[in-house]
């Protein structure tokens, strides 16, 4: 069964105007796909789609064997963070929360995540995760203390607790120096391995495509001509 499977989707924001035309999109469960195109070519919209966030105008939106455009909202929103890890640009940790609550939360609202860790306590598997990304000591910080590439650590974490099968992530190292945008990618690619979780990850920086064996231009994959 594909992880995401997209068929004569048409989306747009507004009436008469569409944004997107996707004939076929299929990925696989387990690939690692690098999604890239010019700024405004719609790529944080399709994520949109794709995690249930937006409702296609019409065609088929199946995510890890969900027709999503068949799902009420709400229902969109429970199976996306049943099984979906989201990483934001700006990461959108909650700022009064410590560490340790911002990587617990999404096993606390969702019982099928709770279930998946492995560890035998979800503080032991927030200790096996935090620790893998060089987290231990910060944990019960709050997270407005922590800096920009502590914070990107635990919006990984926070994203791959519980291992979500598909994790979503967009342009989430677009204001880190090279060095940094390479160790974030490492640490995203290898828990995401452990946890057997496809990987889509939006990119300007083509310099990072090498690490993935998959690449889709938004540009080629839209029917819609952008003016
Ligand atoms: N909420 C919205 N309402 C109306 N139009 C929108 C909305 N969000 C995005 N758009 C438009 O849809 C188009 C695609 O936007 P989108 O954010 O998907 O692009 P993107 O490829 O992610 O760009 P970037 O690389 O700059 O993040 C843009 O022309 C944008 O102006
Ligand atoms: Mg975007």
């Amino acid at each position: 069964m594909p992880a995401v499977y997209l068929q004569n989707v048409i989306f747009s924001y507004e009436r008469n105007a569409p944004l997107l035309q996707i004939d076929e999109l299929l990925i696989d469960e387990g690939e690692r796909v690098f999604l890239y195109g010019p700024s405004g070519s719609g790529k944080t919209t399709l994520l949109g789609l794709v995690a249930g966030v937006l409702h296609a105008n019409k065609g088929e939106v199946r995510v890890l064997g969900k027709d999503l455009t068949r799902l009420s909202s709400s229902a969109r929103d429970r199976h996306r963070g049943a099984e979906m890890g989201y990483i934001f640009q700006s990461f959108n940790l909650i700022p009064y929360l410590s560490v340790r609550e911002n990587i617990a939360l999404s096993c606390h609202v969702h019982a099928k995540r709770m279930k998946r860790i492995t560890a035998s306590t979800l503080d032991g598997e927030i200790l096996r995760i935090a620790s893998r990304l060089d987290l231990d000591g910060f944990l019960n910080k709050p997270v407005t203390k922590l800096s920009t590439g502590q914070q990107q650590r635990v919006a990984i974490a926070r994203a791959v607790i519980g291992a979500p099968r598909l994790v979503i992530a967009d342009e989430p190292t677009s204001s880190l120096d090279r060095d940094r945008q390479e160790s974030f990618l490492r640490l995203l690619i290898e828990v995401c391995n452990e946890a057997r979780s496809t990987l889509i990850f939006v990119s300007h920086d083509s310099s990072l495509m090498s690490r993935f064996e998959r690449h889709i231009s938004v540009s080629e994959i839209n029917q819609v001509v952008s003016c």
